[in-house]
């Protein structure tokens, strides 16, 4: 059982615990003291309560609390508002004290697409796109996903551990406590088990939560090139079962484009994850429209990725669904292509709009939040209160993760990201350079910077 489900005691931190059971054999007191915290100096405090998920207007409505305190017990939020409220409170007088000084604090982004797990870099296809080779070109010549698969089903554990370790506290770093994980650099059952394990192994032993997904269905693996529907029915006959009943993925998404898989395999491949189970997520419209944004619809999926080709009468369709429209601007930025998500088409009509780094090394080697920021208003023309909706509970939402992440507000987990800034536009508005001054993730620091 994965651990966020059984809420457990926050990880990397010990909670005194005082044995009384010698008292009496049968029964076994547990005194714990529960490490309680009040956080304030916050200028500005973003909440991002209230409705789940945001849309339209109200992807505005950041709940900005000035002068803004919290108060954790634990791993939790036991109490948010103004400072002098919350400092009256007679709990919060014995609490740690952490004052940020004037800082904006807000939820830890939510990274709601990752390819997490790779054994390296693709910086010599980077080079060969800037002499104006494309991404098409450099994956036909051998390069691209099928190059990465080949190093991945030769690299150890340890090694990919390893790697994926350094960026997730890179992530950390930049402000993100909780991030989606795909699979898809294996393809053969030994390479994609070796990953999703990977990823449950990750969970536990780092602080921020990884959320697994099951991508089988990123390309047709060199062993299938000619025979590409027998890999789809491997795909749904025997993987997808033995995914969901190893409980190793909670999604499973289809990489539906030119090169990779048709709209009737993707079909076949998500129904037959959902049926198992499996909530949907598709990479839809990234090169070409393919109807992967409509199947998001009939297929009630939890998110539509990528969107950049997507037409004016898919825009009403995606308004007028629960899919999440995920945004995926450091691909369009890395590749250095013109075309762009139709962004304000689909918030002015009232689509859910998240965003995300897409971290891979093909098309988005980047695990940073704020720089997705800074392209999202730049180039999407999306304001930076609805980039910070689209980076936090908006995502949460599209991981089944809104009851805990995604908001500071009661009961959720103390997940925050604190920004050396007094005014929340400036997350955006700088870009290039780390400001994020420090990160909690369940209640512990997990990272701060002197600045
Ligand atoms: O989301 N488009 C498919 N998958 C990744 C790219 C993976 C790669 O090039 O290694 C994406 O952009
Ligand atoms: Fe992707």
């Amino acid at each position: 059982m994965r651990t966020h489900d059984r809420h457990p005691a926050p990880r990397g931190r010990t909670i005194p615990a005082n044995d009384w059971s010698f008292a009496s054999p049968r029964v076994t007191i547990l005194q714990i003291n529960v490490r309680e915290v009040i956080v304030t100096g916050c200028a500005e405090l973003l909440t991002l309560r209230g409705a789940v998920p945001r849309r339209g207007p109200a992807m505005r409505d950041l709940g900005v609390i000035r002068d803004g305190a919290i108060f954790i017990r634990g791993d939790r939020i036991a109490a948010v508002g103004p400072r002098r409220r919350i400092e009256s409170l007679r709990q919060t007088r014995s609490a740690e004290k952490i004052d940020l000084g004037g800082r904006v604090v807000l939820p830890g982004f939510v990274d709601s697409h990752t390819h997490l797990v790779f054994p390296e870099t693709r910086a010599s296809e980077y080079e060969q796109r800037i002499s104006g080779k494309s991404y098409d070109e450099i994956a036909r010549a051998g390069g691209g996903i099928l190059s990465t698969v080949k190093k991945l089903r030769r690299c150890s554990p340890d090694r990919l551990a390893a790697r994926a370790s350094c960026d997730l506290e890179k992530f950390a770093q930049h402000g993100t406590t909780t991030l989606e994980a795909k699979s898809g650099y294996g393809l053969d059952w030994p390479s994609e088990a070796k990953t999703l394990q990977l990823l449950h192994k990750l969970h536990e032993d780092q602080p921020l939560d990884i959320i697994p997904t099951f991508l089988g269905a990123h390309v047709v693996p060199p062993e299938y090139r000619r025979k590409p529907g027998d890999y789809v029915d491997l795909l749904v006959h025997r993987w997808i079962p033995s995914v969901a009943t190893a409980g190793l993925a909670e999604f499973c998404d289809v990489y539906c484009d030119r090169g990779a898989f048709t709209l009737p395999q993707a079909r076949r491949i998500l129904a037959a994850g959902r049926a198992c189970g499996l909530v949907p997520r598709i990479h839809a419209a990234q090169f070409q429209r393919t109807g992967a944004a409509r199947l998001a619809i009939e297929l009630q999926a939890a998110s539509a990725d990528h969107l950049d080709r997507v037409n004016a009468s898919d825009v009403r369709a995606l308004a007028a669904s629960n899919v999440v429209c995920t945004l995926l601007p450091g691909c369009g930025f890395h590749l250095g292509l013109p075309q762009r998500a139709p962004a304000r088409p689909l918030l002015d009509s009232g689509a859910i709009v998240a965003l995300a780094t897409d971290f891979n090394p093909g098309t988005s080697p980047t695990v940073s939040m704020p720089m997705i920021l800074s392209l999202a208003c730049n180039q999407l023309r999306i304001t930076p209160a609805e980039a910070i909706s689209a980076a936090t509970i908006n995502p949460a939402y599209s991981l089944r993760v809104h009851d805990r992440a995604g908001s500071i507000e009661v009961g959720k987990y103390a997940d925050l990201a604190v920004f050396d800034v007094a005014d929340h536009r400036e997350i955006p508005y700088h870009f290039g350079m780390n400001l994020c001054s420090m990160t909690m993730k369940r209640g512990v620091v997990i990272h701060t910077k002197n600045s």
